[in-house]
């Protein structure tokens, strides 16, 4: 599975730790950085809830602060803004690449260059680009990335895993650890494995784990360029389509949208609306604003219903099975040539 997870990302196997969600990687790598009183942390507006909430809490415990950066006129992080807000306070560049509310793609690349030419740790939350775009790790120059395994990689539920560069993780003392992560070395002491295992705790869910990698190695035999360009298209698609319809907005953001879909209807509220595809084996998911607090806040967003369109077996990639775990629950939607699954949005 490590070596998987680590073809995927571009890293080296040491390089990686798994986890029972991509919430728990990324906090891994947040919870261990150790913060203190006016130390920045500069994120986006896309910013995932949890790691928002994750930031509150230190900024409540330490005094240190969060900045937001502000978004160029497509809705994107702006890299030139990021910059502008860099100081010496700044402890942590910390952003979401493909949000949970839309298709909009963050300049993560752009903003890793930002990190690196000023020295600062960069964590980026991957959950929702690992599977449908390609990563990696070198080029995007970050220190640390979060991922799940129960989105674009249609893998099963309650899989994820933590990228930590081997520098970094070398020297990285974890918020928490047992004896899976160190070794009692005698009397007082302990040791901690040199590399990202050192995050890991002992019990975990080996057949989830399995799949995951199952589901890596499969994503990898098709191409992730190639899933990137079909389920583009089909999200292409799907907007065009929803753009005719009297009555609807697409909430989504970004000039190049990617495979993630949101809208809402004049007249009905978007759980209302979910729930009616599903009589015809479309399952779409609804997206409420306390996932994304800064950005619905921001644009006054209500809930809005989630598409996210997938490879799937009967009409994308004919000749090949492309799921895992859960993947019992793909349906092909012929008509539209769509594909959607509740569990991938
Ligand atoms: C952007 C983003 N980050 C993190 C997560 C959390 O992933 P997990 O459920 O594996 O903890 C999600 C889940 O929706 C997400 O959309």
């Amino acid at each position: 599975m490590y070596r998987s997870v680590a073809r995927l990302v571009n890293a080296d196997p040491g390089e990686i730790a798994l986890a029972q969600n991509a919430t728990v990687a990324w906090q891994w790598a947040f919870y261990a950085l150790g913060f203190k009183s006016g130390d920045r942390i500069l994120t986006t507006t896309a910013e995932y809830a949890a790691n928002y909430l994750s930031y509150l809490q230190i900024a409540k415990r330490t005094g240190a602060v969060i900045d937001v950066v502000l978004d160029d006129a497509d809705g994107r992080l702006d890299p030139q803004v990021l910059e502008m807000m860099i100081d010496d306070r700044v402890r942590l560049i910390a952003i979401t690449w493909v949000p949970t509310n839309g298709g909009l793609v963050n300049p993560a690349a752009e903003v890793g260059r930002t990190a690196n030419a000023y020295g600062v740790p960069y964590l980026l939350d991957a959950c929702q680009a690992v599977g449908q775009l390609p990563v990696d790790v070198a080029a995007l120059g970050c220190d640390m990335l979060a991922a799940t395994g129960r989105k674009f990689l249609r893998g099963p539920r309650g899989t994820g895993f933590l990228y930590m560069n081997r520098a970094p993780a070398e020297r990285t003392e974890p918020a928490m650890i047992d004896m899976c992560g160190a070794t009692s070395a005698g009397g007082n002491r302990y040791t901690l494995p040199t590399d990202a295992r050192r995050f890991e705790t002992w019990e975990s869910n080996y057949a989830a784990r399995l799949g995951l990698g199952a589901a890596i190695e499969e994503a990898l035999a098709i191409g992730i360029p190639r899933i990137e360009r079909r389920v583009k298209a089909l999200a292409t698609t799907l907007r065009a389509l929803l753009d005719e319809v009297p009555g609807v907005t697409v909430r989504d953001l970004g000039p190049d949208p990617a495979a993630i879909v949101t809208f809402t209807l004049d007249r009905m509220d978007a759980a209302s609306v979910a729930a009616r595809p599903a009589d015809r084996g479309i399952n779409v998911s609804v997206s409420s604003p306390s996932s994304t607090p800064i950005d619905s806040e921001r644009r006054h967003l209500p809930d809005l219903v989630r598409a996210s369109p997938q490879p799937v077996p009967d009409c994308v990639f004919p000749k090949w099975s492309v799921g895992h775990g859960e993947t019992g629950l793909l349906r092909g939607v012929g008509t539209a040539g769509l594909g959607m699954s509740r569990r991938f949005t």
